[in-house]
């Protein structure tokens, strides 16, 4: 049997990954600053997490959400306290999309409603609620067409108080987009979205799916801008590898049996992998050192020419340049073995695990400048 050919490949094949160093199958070596879509958070296979995903594998590798399951009031613990948001409640999903969908879900059960706003160039996933809310025909089949999605520009704060309404069921945005090209959201936008949502009753979806777990130098991304959104999704980092998605929901949301479920959500070695990442975040405090590196990055990528624009928070980087970057990127993985990712056909997208050094962040550096000074 042959494998559904949806992915344009590259010619490597990583065999082994430690921190952000892998190896291919010829054993040559790679720095990575993509985490395979901003997925490895606390670095390539590291111990501790081994350990305990290993431990719990031994011990019980899955049952379903039909009996008690501690690890998971264990995971929603220690991601109250890291996160700040120890009234919020957490529903366990498989990835990103299903998060999404969870979340508009829950939002329409709560106000009835089914209008939803949601912002150009935005990615939210690729189920059907998730897909209609995303800004590409292109991956939109017939059946993931929905008129009930208004789409406005990404940082419009005119828009959005214009367009929010009784019938608006939610608006969901990410604090940074990610696909989208790293394109940050203003304080003023998530302002603005809060006060039209308190103001009419619709529920205000932050997408930390990609921006969250600590990437932006702070747990989620709209801390920085002093917000708090009604229902948070979230998925990548929080298994480093391992799938794992979820929602963080504020009180005023009430559960139902049966409102919502999952097979997978929340298995015990999802909990245990999930649990191992907050445990290491804390530990080696990593999500200061995604503010303090990715800063770093941010101030010396500042006077490389050749740069059109820098976007991005702590160790979510975007660098648009004057020129396509395609040429640059494959340089940089077959030439340098450096792996980085694009969005777009202008910049290139660093998504390193928020455990990067200095010396790899230097070496970057390095290597980039040959191409850009
Ligand atoms: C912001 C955002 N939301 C949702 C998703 C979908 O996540 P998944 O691929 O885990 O379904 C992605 C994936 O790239 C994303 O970047």
């Amino acid at each position: 049997m042959k494998l559904f050919d949806v992915y344009p490949l590259y010619d490597i094949e990583p065999v082994k990954a430690l921190g952000s160093t892998l190896w291919d199958s010829n054993g040559q070596e790679y720095l990575d600053l993509y985490g395979g879509h901003a997925v490895i958070s606390v670095g390539h296979s590291h111990p501790y997490y081994v350990r305990k995903v290993g431990k719990q594998l031994k011990n019980l590798g899955f049952y379903s959400n039909s009996v008690r399951i501690p690890l998971q009031e264990e995971l929603a613990d220690k991601l109250g306290k890291v996160s700040g948001l120890k009234d919020y409640t957490l529903f366990l999903t498989n990835s990103g999309a299903e998060s999404n969908e969870n979340a508009l879900k829950l939002a329409s059960f709560h106000n009835g409603r089914t209008k939803v706003i949601a912002f150009t160039k935005a990615f939210h996933g690729r189920t059907s609620g998730a897909v209609a809310v995303t800004d590409n025909p292109s991956i939109k089949a017939p059946i993931n067409f929905a008129d009930h999605v208004v789409f406005l520009p990404f940082n419009d704060v005119e828009a959005v108080k214009k367009a929010v309404d009784h019938d608006t069921c939610a608006v969901i945005v990410e604090g940074i987009q990610g696909v989208g090209g790293i394109q940050v959201a203003t304080d003023e936008f998530l302002k603005a979205i809060r006060t039209a949502c308190n103001r009419t009753g619709a529920v205000f979806i932050h997408d930390s799916v990609q921006c969250g777990y600590g990437r932006s130098g702070r747990f989620f991304s709209f801390q920085h801008s002093k917000v708090k959104p009604d229902i948070i999704s979230m998925a990548k980092g929080m298994g480093n590898g391992f799938p794992v998605g979820g929602i963080l929901i504020s009180p005023a949301f009430k559960a139902k049996y049966g409102m919502l479920g999952t097979t997978f959500g929340g298995n015990h070695l999802a909990c245990a992998a999930a649990t191992a990442v907050l445990d290491i975040i804390k530990k080696e405090k990593l999500i200061e050192n995604a503010a303090v590196t990715g800063q770093y990055l941010l101030d010396e990528l500042v006077g490389f020419k050749g740069i059109k624009e820098l976007r991005g928070r702590g160790l979510m980087i975007g660098i648009e340049l004057e020129a396509p970057v395609k040429e640059i990127r494959d340089a940089l993985l077959f030439k340098d073995h450096i792996f980085t990712g694009v969005a777009g056909s202008h910049t290139i997208r660093l998504l390193p695990s928020l455990a990067l050094r200095k010396e790899e962040a230097d070496r970057f550096l390095e290597v980039f400048s040959q191409y850009v000074k």
